[in-house]
């Protein structure tokens, strides 16, 4: 199929949107400098913090922030255990379903994994494996995320 260009001009800091590639929801999630500095307080109940397993990382995410650029996290909005798509939970703080310590991520309604903002799945849920980062790049002027 086609590349999907997407328009991330007015995509404010904190704001998230979803589109669709190949029959998959994409999340485009600006995030923001405070959301980029609590992911590393999450790593030590993580699953794969490093995202070392194959296949659901590309070279260009196999960073701190999973992501090409830090605060533009893009990512397949399916989960990776049995494929329902997580509800965005961008808060930190308690909410019903999460640990006081959250920092904001998202929550599988299906069968409890929950993911944080870079993706990565917490250790004690089902599912095996963080979000899988889809192919793609930035326009060169940086408006537009090109997925596919
Ligand atoms: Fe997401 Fe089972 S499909 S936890």
């Amino acid at each position: 199929g086609a590349p999907v260009e997407v328009d991330i001009s007015t995509l404010a800091p904190g704001e998230m949107r979803t589109v669709e590639w190949r029959g998959n929801p994409i999340w485009i999630l600006h995030r923001t400098e405070s959301q980029l500095a609590a992911l590393a307080s999450n790593d030590s109940e993580l699953a794969d913090p490093n995202s070392n397993r194959p296949g659901f990382t590309p070279e260009y995410a196999q960073n701190e922030y999973r992501s090409r650029r830090p605060e533009i996290f893009v990512c397949i909005g399916i989960c990776t255990h049995l494929g329902c798509s997580p509800t965005p939970r961008l808060e930190n703080g308690a909410q019903p379903g999460l640990p006081s310590s959250w920092n904001g991520g998202f929550l599988c309604p299906c069968h409890g994994s929950t993911f944080d903002l870079a993706g990565r799945v917490f250790s004690n849920k089902p599912a095996p494996d963080n979000l899988e980062i889809p192919p793609y790049e930035f326009s060169a002027d940086g408006t537009r995320v090109i997925i596919g």
